[in-house]
């Protein structure tokens, strides 16, 4: 997606404006100590260990979630199509989930979701990533990205009739659907409707509420680890099956650049606050 620079957040020789509110000397006085002005001790002390970082790359610190792919349209009238997304986030757990997308009018998949209000976010495996980039430097305007880079639309499956999953809210008849996303690499398809457009004018920001979700049967749910002891029988999801494969998320770096899933650190025995969050 276009980055336009924003040239008051640079100063001269790429150096963020921001620069000089970290320097420890133009501080106000009552944030000095907690700044830290040197090595007075001869030990790195508060923003010594940090240097300024230009202010338009900060997507590459926060954006690494799970690098997405979008799928908008309708398979029925042949209008489907497929992007990759990096710009997401959660917003809200339940009732509704909600997730920000940032798709902007530079995709022709803008076009698609602000016709339809639907669209379905497939999260790839890491197999899939060379894919999945080039999917994300072209256009369905220009190419059948289904077709070209063989990936396989599979019509959405209605959450309505699915009691496992969804709200059950996305069973109007006649309704545009976009299409899942289909095979091996795919670990998940959750199907999404526009919440709320508010924010798309200004920021390219969609609000997508949850409508169903799925996902594939050789993953298990602890964040596409294959190596994790099987869950018990009543784990919807793969229950009481040995893990047939690992299944990782790739996360985009910002720049073309990814990182992979890796070792987990389970730390949920100290979520002793969040403890609804778990299981
Ligand atoms: C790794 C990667 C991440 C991307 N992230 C976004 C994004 O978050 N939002 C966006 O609008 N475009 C993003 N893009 C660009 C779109 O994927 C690109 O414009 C796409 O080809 C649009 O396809 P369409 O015109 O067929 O809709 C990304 C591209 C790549 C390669």
């Amino acid at each position: 997606m276009p980055r336009k620079r924003d040239p008051k957040s640079e100063g001269e020789l790429g150096s963020p404006l921001n620069g000089s509110e970290s320097d420890p000397h133009r501080a106000p006085k009552k944030f000095k100590s907690a700044l830290g002005t040197g090595d007075s001790d001869g030990l790195p002390c508060g923003l010594d260990q940090f240097r300024t970082y230009p202010i338009h790359k900060v997507n590459r610190l926060l954006e690494p979630g799970p690098i997405l792919l979008v799928a908008t349209g309708s398979l029925a009238n042949k209008t489907h199509n497929i992007m990759t997304m990096g710009f997401h986030m959660m917003i809200q757990h339940e009732e509704p989930t909600l997730v920000g997308a940032c798709i902007g009018p530079w995709d022709k998949s803008y076009d698609n979701l602000k016709r339809t209000g639907e669209c379905v976010l497939a999260v790839p495996a890491v197999e899939m990533l060379e894919k999945v980039v080039d999917i994300g430097n072209c256009s369905g305007e220009d190419v059948d990205k289904w077709e070209t880079f063989g990936v396989n639309p599979v019509p959405a499956p209605d959450p309505a009739l699915d009691s496992g999953s969804g709200d059950g809210k996305g069973a109007e008849e006649g309704r545009a659907r976009a299409p899942s996303v289909g095979g091996e690499g795919v670990i998940a398809n959750i199907q999404c409707t526009v919440q709320d457009r508010a924010l798309v004018a200004k920021y390219n920001l969609w609000v997508l509420r949850v409508v169903g979700a799925w996902i594939n049967k050789d993953m298990d749910l602890e964040y596409g680890q294959g190596n994790q002891t099987p869950g018990n029988d009543s784990d919807p999801v793969g229950g009481g099956k040995p893990r047939k494969r690992e299944m990782k998320m790739a996360h985009h770096r910002g720049d073309g650049r990814f990182v992979v899933d890796g070792k987990e650190v389970d730390l949920r025995d100290r979520m002793v606050k969040w403890k609804e969050f778990q299981g």
